[in-house]
């Protein structure tokens, strides 16, 4: 059974003040000793930090936004894995689609940077998508399966939970709309088959799978009841301890 993730991805939001009080937030009100459902926030560099601090002892785990592929260097601006490692993070987002629309990463700087993750020991929260243009065109498997393979090549097979993808439609984030189960779960089934090509069915069985875009309390339990959507990244109500919250509820009364 694959165990369900609500992973926050907050974007250029928060302090690290704020980061601390609201991961005490979500905190206090999780049970004790909590285990139903992976919980991880995913906060600017700045204040990772003080997530990882505020987040001690209570299970809830977090994920960088970014990272660069080489292990340290001449590259201004730049935060190597190993660094994200060592502030205390397990996850790194890679491949988000407003860092491909935006900050010119390619199929082939994913695949770079998810390699450089696993090398550091961080599970990467793998996110693909199709535009809408390319949906309306019918492109959207052909996308996806490209997005897949090119950011999986030459990756050394590993344990399946040491993977995580995020099928972001572009179209459903930060819009409002969101992807109908039906449409969810049909992309979902076809990168879980696609997986299995790549690194045979035990491995695709184990890979948690998740939706973004458009992800609230309202949507939550539609999506992720669908048999191959393994939980949620979510943004803008990733923000709000309420929503958030809300959000992790829905999921754990469904597994
Ligand atoms: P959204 O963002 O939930 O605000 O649509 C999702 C994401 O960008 O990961």
């Amino acid at each position: 059974m694959r165990r369900v993730i609500i992973a926050g991805n907050w974007k250029m939001h928060k302090t690290a003040s704020e980061t601390a009080g609201f991961v005490q937030g979500i905190a206090g009100r999780l049970s004790p000793g909590f285990d139903a459902c992976e919980v991880i926030v995913g906060p600017p560099f700045t204040a990772l930090s003080a997530a990882v601090e505020a987040g001690a002892r209570t299970g809830i785990q977090v994920a960088a936004q970014n990272l660069h592929w080489e292990k340290h260097g001449a590259y201004t601006g730049e935060i190597s894995a190993g660094m994200i490692k060592d502030a205390g993070c397990s996850h790194v987002i890679i491949g988000h689609s407003e860092r491909r629309q935006f900050f010119g990463e390619t199929d082939e700087t994913v695949n770079k940077k998810i390699m450089a993750a696993l090398e550091s020991e961080l599970i990467p929260i793998f996110c693909l998508g199709e535009t809408l243009q390319e949906r309306q065109a019918k492109r959207t498997f052909d996308v996806v399966s490209i997005q897949l393979k090119s950011g999986l090549l030459n990756v050394p097979a590993v344990n399946p939970a040491r993977l995580v993808i995020a099928y972001e439609p572009v179209w459903a984030i930060g819009t409002g709309v969101t992807a109908t189960p039906g449409q969810a779960q049909e992309v979902h089934a076809y990168l879980r088959k696609e997986l299995a090509g790549l690194a045979g069915k035990d491995f695709a069985d184990g890979v948690r799978i998740l939706y973004g875009g458009s992800v609230k309390p309202s949507n939550a339990k539609s999506l992720i009841g669908c048999e191959d959507i393994d939980g949620a990244l979510v943004g803008g109500a990733s923000l709000k301890v309420d929503d958030f919250h809300g959000i992790i509820e829905e999921a754990i009364q469904i597994r």
